[in-house]
């Protein structure tokens, strides 16, 4: 049996809705096809987009959505992507396979995209291999609302109302595929950038500056160090971190479902990994913002496979298991923990490549066993998080010990929202669960569990789901339940006469 306690007096930051986005570039089939798929399809849809995707991220309250790349986004020139479909520019995707690229996917579709999942947008620029002018433009072109240029186009192009656009990525990986820059130099191409980010009206952006991958510190320390700042006056409002699960070597890399029992242990290692980085980015962030202004963003996370037998390398499409679910559950767990200072996250990427939630063949979509612990954890967005203890036992092998469970304790509205998942591919625990200042009357709960390389196919699209979790029973001071081997669960408490 394993003790958890729960404070709810205990109110700790606000777990902000952006850590549960998602990321989709243009690479293989994540945006055409896996969403867009033009309105002469007879895939049900509207505008071109997919209903049954919009539908599932619905679903989940999708608060967040990260686009056109990745290394994409650096490549991209985003007036390729507007007007009249017949007359845009076909150009070669040289990042993700040589394929063309018929930009019919372009600003507008993503903005309705948006809009019908009813989701921010997070729109990545281009520094690599763009202009300012052609940054700023794009900012005039979204956010303008009176008469310019930009704004004409806008209306031109069948959109006379300026829409809405926050968050604003200012460069991906710039370190690489985003330019090869210097820590510094890029520093400075950021300030220069950034000065031309206009808030138009009142829309106002949260400008993110390209941060670092994995461990590069250094990386962190030369963008806070150049552009964090100008005097007194902040220019950042966010800087990015990048970091995938690969439970293998990138040389060696083994296929989502084909994994042994050491493979799995690993894996975990490795993503608990995620809140060393995040901490030390952060205690770097902190020396040129001892005021904590500047928000951490993990804009691309999640498992990188090899890619399912027989599709394109370049494409990245790989399954998605039950060991996939704990891992996002994991570093979901990782980014509430430190919601004071992670402000958004993105999985890489939500339909059809890497880490995602959907898979889809044709007219046939399917959700993998991840899609459920988004649709568990929604309830902790814009939640408190609350400060807890849960008491774990070391499992794993020779190479690789990690903790047998994890979890989230959070309150909104009166409502109490537990997460807890067990890791433990064979076991199952008893969780005996105190809760201090909240004595709860109402008790629901879900639960994903399957062996840990179950997954969701074409032909079995319901072999991973969600199912009620039995006999949660309340006792004197708080609830106790059993979590089986491999799963994740979600239990919600109320009480009768909620305290504010
Ligand atoms: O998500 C795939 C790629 O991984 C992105 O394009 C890039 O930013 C990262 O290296």
């Amino acid at each position: 049996m394993a003790k958890l306690v729960i404070n709810a007096w205990d109110r700790k930051s606000k777990i902000s809705r952006e850590l549960y986005g998602q990321f989709s570039e243009h690479l293989g089939r994540g945006i055409y096809e896996g969403i867009y798929v033009g309105e002469a399809s007879d895939i049900r849809n509207i505008k071109g987009m997919r209903c049954d995707v919009v539908e599932a991220l619905r679903r989940i309250q999708l608060p967040v959505l990260r686009w056109p790349g990745g290394c994409f986004a650096d490549y991209y020139h985003w007036k390729d992507g507007i007007g009249p479909g017949e007359k845009r520019k076909k150009i070669v995707n040289a990042n993700w396979g040589d394929v063309v690229e018929d930009n019919s996917f372009g600003t507008h579709e993503f903005m309705e995209l948006c809009e019908q999942i009813g989701c921010e947008p997070y729109i990545c620029g281009n520094v690599g291999s763009g202009t300012v002018e052609e940054m700023s433009d794009w900012i005039e072109y979204l956010t303008f609302d009176g008469s310019s240029p930009m704004s004409e186009l806008r209306a031109e192009n069948g959109h006379p109302e300026a829409w809405r656009v926050k968050y604003w990525g200012v460069g991906n990986e710039n370190w690489g595929c985003g330019g090869n820059m210097t820590p510094e130099q890029y520093g400075q191409e950021f300030r220069r950038y950034r000065t031309f980010c206009r808030n138009y009206g009142d829309n106002r952006l949260y400008c993110i500056a390209g941060g670092a991958d994995v461990a590069d510190y250094q990386w962190t320390e030369g963008v806070m160090k150049t552009a964090a700042y100008t005097g007194n006056r902040r220019l950042m409002d966010g800087i990015s971190l990048h970091y995938y699960t690969q439970p293998n070597t990138w040389e060696h890399k083994k296929r989502a479902t084909e994994f042994e029992l050491s493979d799995y242990y690993r894996g975990f290692v490795r993503a608990l990994r995620m809140n060393e980085l995040i901490e030390k980015h952060c205690e770097i962030m902190s020396r040129y913002d001892p005021a904590h202004e500047v928000g951490l963003v993990v804009d691309e996370w999640g498992a990188w496979y090899e890619v399912e037998e027989g599709t394109h390398p370049a494409f990245l499409y790989q399954q998605g298991t039950v060991r996939d679910a704990l891992l996002a559950a994991v570093q979901l767990d990782i980014f509430n923990k430190h919601s004071d200072r992670v402000k958004m996250a993105n999985l890489a990427q939500m339909v059809n490549v890497i880490h995602s939630i959907i898979l889809t063949e044709g007219r046939h979509m399917i959700l993998t066993p991840t899609y459920f612990v988004f649709e568990l954890y929604k309830g902790h967005q814009d939640a408190s998080l609350l400060g807890s203890w849960l008491e774990t036992e070391e499992i794993g092998d020779e190479e690789s010990r990690i903790p047998s469970l994890s979890h989230t304790a959070s309150i909104k509205d009166g409502e109490l929202h537990l997460t807890v998942s067990n890791l433990s591919p064979f076991r199952s625990e008893e969780i005996d669960c105190y809760i201090l200042g909240y004595t709860p009357e109402i008790m629901e709960g879900r639960i994903l569990q399957g062996d840990m390389a179950a997954h969701n196919t074409f032909d079995n699209p319901e072999n991973i789901k969600l199912n009620e979790l039995q006999e949660i029973k309340r006792k004197d001071g708080g609830i106790s339940f059993i979590l089986p081997a491999c799963s994740v669960a979600e239990i919600i408490l109320k009480e009768n006469s909620p305290k504010k």
